[in-house]
């Protein structure tokens, strides 16, 4: 069976309560019964974690890439600030999509600049839980590719 593994990073596990104007009122269990709804649907299996530790995300991104399952991240601030975790995704030739809830590029600078990117195979960003959503429908379509698989 085809597989997707969504990463969570730091303080996403306060989802609900942290920020609202920022990261809205879903949590990540929200996030998660959406992305499992949309993996049955697609006939994908779904890991989904969250760690507050840069060290257990590189340890899931080199279990992924080792298995050859697609990699949807949001490593919360991890984003700005890791080298470890741009290298474990190009050490486990991880496929990686990078997502935000927020849109960075319209917050603070240090927001601005991203480890991960340059080592991803896209980025979505801005769109809430729906980034989520739209990085599934990139690395699994519903529709056109299923036949495909
Ligand atoms: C975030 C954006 C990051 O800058 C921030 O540190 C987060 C969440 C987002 O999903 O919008 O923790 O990754």
């Amino acid at each position: 069976m085809p597989a997707v593994h969504v990463l969570n990073g730091p303080n996403l596990n306060l989802l609900g309560a942290r920020e609202p104007q920022t990261y809205g009122t879903a949590t990540l269990a929200d996030i998660e019964a959406d992305l499992r709804a949309a993996c049955k649907m697609r006939g994908v299996d779904l890991v989904f974690r969250q760690s507050n530790n840069e060290g257990e995300l590189v340890t899931w991104i080199q279990e992924a890439g080792a298995q050859g399952a697609p990699v949807i991240l949001n490593a919360g601030a991890y984003t700005h600030t890791s080298i470890a975790l741009h290298d474990a995704i190009r050490g486990a030739k991880a496929r990686v999509i990078e997502v935000h809830l927020s849109n960075v590029h319209a917050r603070e600078a240090f927001r601005h600049h991203s480890t991960i990117s340059a080592v991803a195979e896209g980025v979505i960003l801005g769109f809430g839980p729906r980034s989520y959503a739209l990085a599934l429908e990139a690395f699994y379509p519903a529709n056109i590719e299923k036949k495909k698989r």
